[in-house]
């Protein structure tokens, strides 16, 4: 008798800030088998933050085997894994040589903030004032640019490469499609429009490299390699994994880590929004097919081009949500995990006047400022952990609560609700507070890995296990878990102007 067929599955490499993971995930958006990783943080400075190129795809391809190895426990087989899709830590930048397919240099990751002088100085050059009209993005330390010209300025491997015309530059999704096809023998050097919007080289309305932007940077074209930009669902465009396991598995979606976890909440319509609670907390609102110039603190960015008609969305970014409760358990000895940060915030009722900006790189959306550091505020004799602990997550609410404020003016809407994922969504308590600060109820999701789920659907869709976004309607719907708002207008209001009262306070603090 013929075999029976099994179900088709797909995999997803979730290569995060602080983590690295592979989920496998069937055909109702179930991930079936899954293994993690945490690799190492390097923070040489103050201000600076590098991965290990090499120590990335090593992790990469050990949570392939240890899922895969999960996965044929479970008595399926590796052959029904029917391809894989990539998501990533977006912004950060590696360098590599043409001819050797070797890093150049470690990656400087998208918290890094040691370039902020370059950036200060790029601020005042002619033109400058044009660019986020057409890239999307204001000029901060924040997009990969700034790093790459830092790196060719101070490192001598990265600029003698660049002279000899061999430097590669890619962000995170680029190296691993390139490593995993084998390097420079297959040369498979490709990006997504929503990785490659985040560079500040990619036009937004065209999704093309732009030459007034690599001008104005002052890159010669004839030195520097980019990544061929293409659609983030493609069947052949990725390649195809070379080593392992699923060696000859092909790698048919790629998104950045943002853009997927909106796909993976399903925000294929304009209006659909999502924030996402990781390392940074990031909240993406799609706009539909034409994008929106923010005026108001916000990022204009591409959500997903599964079929060469781009979506965008206006995105507000925080670089530190996961990584201040990190920074209470890993700098301060606060917690031993990060899953004891609820207790310790309710040991005490309320923040107890602390209000803690975590400015570790500057402050992003919507303030913009390079030169704060982080600050805490209302420290008296009877501050205890509890409080700092609350007010560390009361800091991550409130600059959602100034990104939704920011959102309503650009866009005319308010969100009616708002749906989370993301590790720090387990803490009931900081989804309660956020409801309380933003005055609209969150929804929490039963799946919280939709972030991968969003990189295997783009996948899935380029090999055809999934055919139309109406085929997804049912995944993920059930438990929900929704947090109300508890208090008034009055109290929310007053809460979130001490909190405008601080950041402005800390402005400056990193001048020279
Ligand atoms: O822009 C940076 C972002 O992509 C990083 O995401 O989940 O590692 O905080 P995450």
């Amino acid at each position: 008798a013929p075999l029976a067929q099994e179900e088709s599955f797909v995999g997803s490499i979730d290569q995060g800030t602080t983590s690295t993971r592979f989920l496998i995930f069937n055909k109702d958006g179930e991930p079936v088998a899954s293994h993690q990783i945490e690799f190492k943080q390097f923070y040489p400075q103050p201000g600076w933050h590098e991965h290990d190129p090499t120590e990335i795809i090593e992790s990469v391809n050990q949570c392939i085997e240890g899922a895969v190895k999960a996965f044929e426990q479970q008595g399926h087989s590796a052959r029904s894994i029917k391809a894989v899709g990539i998501t990533n830590q977006r912004e950060t930048t590696v360098v590599w040589d043409k001819q050797t397919g070797e890093p150049l240099y470690n990656a400087i990751v998208w918290t890094d903030t040691r370039h902020q002088n370059l950036v200060r100085k790029l601020k005042a050059r002619l033109g400058a004032e044009q660019l986020q009209a057409l890239c999307g993005l204001p000029l901060s330390t924040y997009p990969s640019v700034g790093k790459l010209l830092w790196m060719i300025e101070n490192v001598k491997e990265v600029s003698a490469a660049y002279e000899a015309g061999n430097l590669c530059f890619g962000t995170v999704d680029a190296w691993l499609v390139y490593k995993l096809n084998g390097g420079p023998k297959k040369n498979i050097f490709v990006s997504d429009p929503s990785n490659a919007s985040r560079t500040m080289f990619m036009n937004i309305h065209t999704l093309k490299y732009d030459e007034s932007l690599l001008d104005f940077f002052r890159f010669d074209m004839n030195k520097l390699n980019l990544p061929e930009i293409v659609r983030s669902s493609h069947p052949t465009a990725y390649g195809k994994l070379t080593t392992g396991i699923l060696s000859g598995v092909s790698i048919a979606g790629c998104l950045g880590d943002q853009s997927a976890a909106l796909v993976g909440q399903k925000g294929f319509s304009p209006g659909r929004a999502k924030n996402t609670y990781g390392t940074g907390c990031f909240l993406l609102y799609n706009v539909g097919d034409k994008p929106v110039i923010s005026t108001n603190g916000l990022l204009t960015t591409v959500a997903y081009d599964f079929d060469g008609k781009p979506q965008y969305a206006l995105e507000g970014s925080i670089a530190v949500a996961g990584s201040s409760i990190k920074f209470l358990q890993n700098n301060f000895g606060f917690i031993e995990g990060s899953s004891q940060i609820s207790t310790l915030a309710a040991t005490v009722p309320d923040n107890g006047g602390v209000t803690f900006v975590t400015a570790f790189s500057g402050l992003f959306a919507p303030y913009w400022m390079d030169d704060a550091r982080g600050t805490i505020f209302g420290i008296t004799a009877y501050t205890q952990k509890g409080h700092v602990a609350r007010a560390t997550l009361e800091a991550t609410c409130f600059q959602t609560k100034a990104i939704l404020d920011s959102m309503q003016k650009d866009s005319g809407h308010a969100l009616a609700e708002l749906a989370v994922d993301g590790g720090m969504t387990n803490s009931d308590l900081c989804m309660q507070t956020q409801a309380d600060l933003i005055g609209i109820p969150v929804e929490r999701p039963r799946m919280l890995e939709t972030t991968a789920l969003g990189a295997a659907i783009a996948a899935g869709f380029a090999v055809g296990v999934w055919e139309t976004f109406d085929e997804l309607k049912n995944v993920n719907t059930t438990g929900v878990t929704t947090f109300t708002p508890k208090i008034d207008a009055d109290e929310r209001n007053k809460k979130f102007a001490r909190w405008e009262k601080a950041v402005k306070m800390c402005k400056g603090w990193a001048e020279d």
